[in-house]
């Protein structure tokens, strides 16, 4: 091939026009090869000088030289402004906005009845009460018989308390936390201060105030000298410390087969009186029955619902809340695990 000025221009425009158009350094490296590198047209131009004239050679030389200068500058610009373009593409694209809030991961939360079980258990051995605990299938004889629960109480009918088969062994799923009193006095000596918080069950149907499944604490007390006096100051300390300092409770008499007096405990809460649970001075039949001298020993009991307690103390209007077990009802009340 021969040398031609217009040629060699034409390849000058060629190269520098591939080098404006490449988009990406990925087209530029293609532009490279074909416009820049040793198989361009301008570098086989320049092979050619050896063949020519020294005058010739000289004047096409420059010519070459000048063109491949240019294209090389003009390779240069194109590449750091890609590097450039490249870079902040990737700055743009791999941004990450520090200012925006750190994903938190959900805690989990005590379920209210949990929290609630431990703050009594906490309450009352502040006090020096130890916690008591029985089994939730429990005999008939301590759920009923020993609490001189008559065999035709209506409680142990079939439609209230749930018999577990096979019915000869007489089992049943504990109506209330009250046989525990029985095991814990036939189990321990005088002085006696227990309190057993536990899961109870009734044949009922699940509705806004009723569960099968419930929770009750019962509270025994057997020492000398025990009097009703301090089951009234034990239920309005215990009654303070859950609902507040401003909460008053009351007894109002009442019966139940295991207790003698018994009562009902009333709090005045937010403006007027709730049935909160029962007590009394613990029968002497069942002290006898569990082997306790009643001439040198009284005790008191109580027991109340923990759902009705929760109830009222936060204004639950609905038990399915309670029992559903729904993480958005837990952290209503902002119980994290301490
Ligand atoms: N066991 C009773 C119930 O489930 C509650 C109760 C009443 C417990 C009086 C007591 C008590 O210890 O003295 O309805």
């Amino acid at each position: 091939m021969a040398l031609d000025k217009a040629q060699i221009e034409q390849e000058l425009q060629q190269a520098l026009s591939q080098i404006s158009a490449a988009v990406n350094l990925e087209s530029l490296k293609q532009v490279k090869i074909e416009y820049v590198g040793d198989k361009s047209p301008l570098a086989k131009a320049n092979q050619l000088l050896a063949s020519l004239e020294p005058a010739q050679r000289a004047e096409f030389g420059k010519l070459i030289g000048g063109a491949r200068a240019t294209v090389n500058e003009a390779f240069e610009a194109k590449s750091n402004e890609l590097s450039l373009q490249r870079d902040l593409i990737a700055l743009q694209e791999e941004k990450v906005d520090v200012t925006l809030p750190a994903r938190t991961a959900l805690k989990g939360g005590l379920h209210p009845l949990t929290s609630l079980i431990n703050e009594i258990s906490d309450l009352f051995i502040g006090i020096g009460y130890n916690i008591a605990e029985g089994p939730e299938l429990e005999s008939e004889w301590l759920n009923f018989d020993a609490l001189n629960i008559p065999a035709d109480h209506p409680a142990r009918s079939m439609q209230d308390t749930f018999f577990v088969e096979p019915l000869e062994a007489k089992l049943v799923l504990r109506t209330h936390t009250s046989p525990v009193q029985i095991r814990t006095m036939l189990n321990q000596k005088p002085p006696i201060y227990v309190i057993c918080p536990g899961k109870t069950y009734r044949a009922d149907e699940l509705d806004a105030t009723h569960t099968p499944v419930f929770h009750q604490v019962e509270g025994l007390v057997i020492d000398t000298n025990i009097t009703m006096a301090d089951l009234n100051g034990t239920l309005d300390y215990f009654a303070k410390s859950i609902f507040g300092d401003d909460v008053k409770t009351r007894l109002r008499p009442s019966f139940f087969p295991f207790t003698e007096p018994s009562a009902e405990v009333d709090i005045f809460f937010n403006g007027r009186w709730i049935e909160w649970g029962g007590c009394g001075m613990v029968n002497q039949k069942v002290l006898i029955a569990c082997g306790v001298d009643i001439e040198k020993y009284s005790g008191f009991a109580f027991g109340m619902g923990l759902e009705r307690t929760l109830m009222v103390k936060y204004g639950i209007t609905d038990m399915h809340d309670i029992v559903e077990g729904d993480v958005r009802f837990t952290q209503r009340f902002g119980l994290g695990i301490k």
